[in-house]
């Protein structure tokens, strides 16, 4: 897996499709991060197809990645979920596919009770990652994980999983940065994959945004680079493949190019202590659920 991607969510829908042929034709990138939930896999899919198809560049050297819905986990609605996927994204097989969440919904998106909790559907993780690996063995993905699992969803997954998950992807930034869940993955044999690896600075309001702290200011000025470039470096020099989402051509650039400088052990150590556990993306603010307490 490469290990920069480029991320999708919240690209627009008229956006995300030039993001995506920009990226891989112009720009270099060789992984494209999906999900049906993000609502644009039909757009990237007529990109891709005219990408793959102007022979500009091979289906073979591009690893994308699609994700079940926390609404399709039932054993049925998987292999269905992923034809979807494929079709919408106008691909033969996904390199990797991930299940979104440890979560099972009713189908038609978030429900919520009189109090406002969401209603959940009783589907064990273990129907679902059967139903994976059928996915597997039928040759529709070449590759099964999961993201936004916790230290006790994998141990019990790793109970009984035939085919063990390849990648874990969670959100990492050094605002979170979830060393040990890092570390527990890598002994388990998993990639992680660190989404939200800039902390979102187009959409989240904070007091000070993690591009524009004066440490990593300060750090990027030393290397003649941006602060999204030292914030992506960062992510790479810790073992984690990094998604940053742009769908402006100058950005989808500048976060490629993270390979001609390295930081320094002091300056990996100086970027730590910026943690905050400062959590972006979380189950309690859309649907009431203590999912990482
Ligand atoms: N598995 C999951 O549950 C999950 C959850 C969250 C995210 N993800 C994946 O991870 C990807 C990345 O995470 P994310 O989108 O949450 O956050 P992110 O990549 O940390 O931040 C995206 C924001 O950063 C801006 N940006 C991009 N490059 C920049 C640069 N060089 N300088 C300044 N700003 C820049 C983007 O704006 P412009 O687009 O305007 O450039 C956008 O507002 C997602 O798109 C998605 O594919 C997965």
């Amino acid at each position: 897996m490469p290990l920069v991607g480029l991320g999708t969510w919240k690209s627009a829908s008229d956006e995300a499709g030039e993001a995506v042929a920009h990226a891989l034709s112009e720009c270099g990138y060789r992984h494209i991060d999906c999900a049906p939930i993000y609502g644009n896999e039909k757009e990237i899919g007529r990109s891709l197809r005219s990408v793959f198809g102007g022979n500009v560049v091979n289906r073979e050297e591009v690893f994308i990645t699609s994700k079940l819905w926390d609404t399709e986990h039932a054993r049925d609605d998987v292999r269905q979920a992923c034809e979807a996927t494929l079709e919408d994204l106008q691909i033969e097989y996904l390199d990797l596919y991930l299940i979104h969440w440890g979560i099972a919904e009713p189908k038609g998106g978030h429900t919520y009770d009189a109090n406002g909790n969401l209603i959940v559907e009783r589907v064990p993780i273990r129907e679902t990652w059967e139903a994976m690996e059928e996915l597997m063995d039928a040759g529709l993905v070449k590759a099964i994980g999961v993201a936004n699992f916790t230290a006790p969803l994998l141990l019990d997954l790793f109970s009984y999983a035939e085919i063990k998950p390849a990648v874990n992807q969670i959100e990492v930034h050094p605002y979170l940065q979830q060393q040990r869940l890092i570390d527990f993955c890598q002994r388990l044999g998993m990639v992680v994959t660190a989404y939200s690896p800039l902390a979102r600075p187009g959409y989240e309001e904070m007091s000070e945004r993690l591009v524009d702290e004066k440490l990593i200011r300060h750090v990027a000025d030393a290397h003649a680079k941006t602060p999204a470039q030292v914030l992506l470096r960062w992510g790479i020099q810790r073992n984690t493949a990094v998604i940053p989402k742009s769908t402006h051509p100058e950005r989808m650039k500048e976060n490629i190019d993270i390979f001609d400088f390295a930081l320094s052990e002091s300056e990996m150590h100086e970027i730590g202590g910026l943690e905050r556990g400062l959590r972006l993306v979380d189950p309690f603010q859309w649907g009431k659920i203590p999912y990482f307490d």
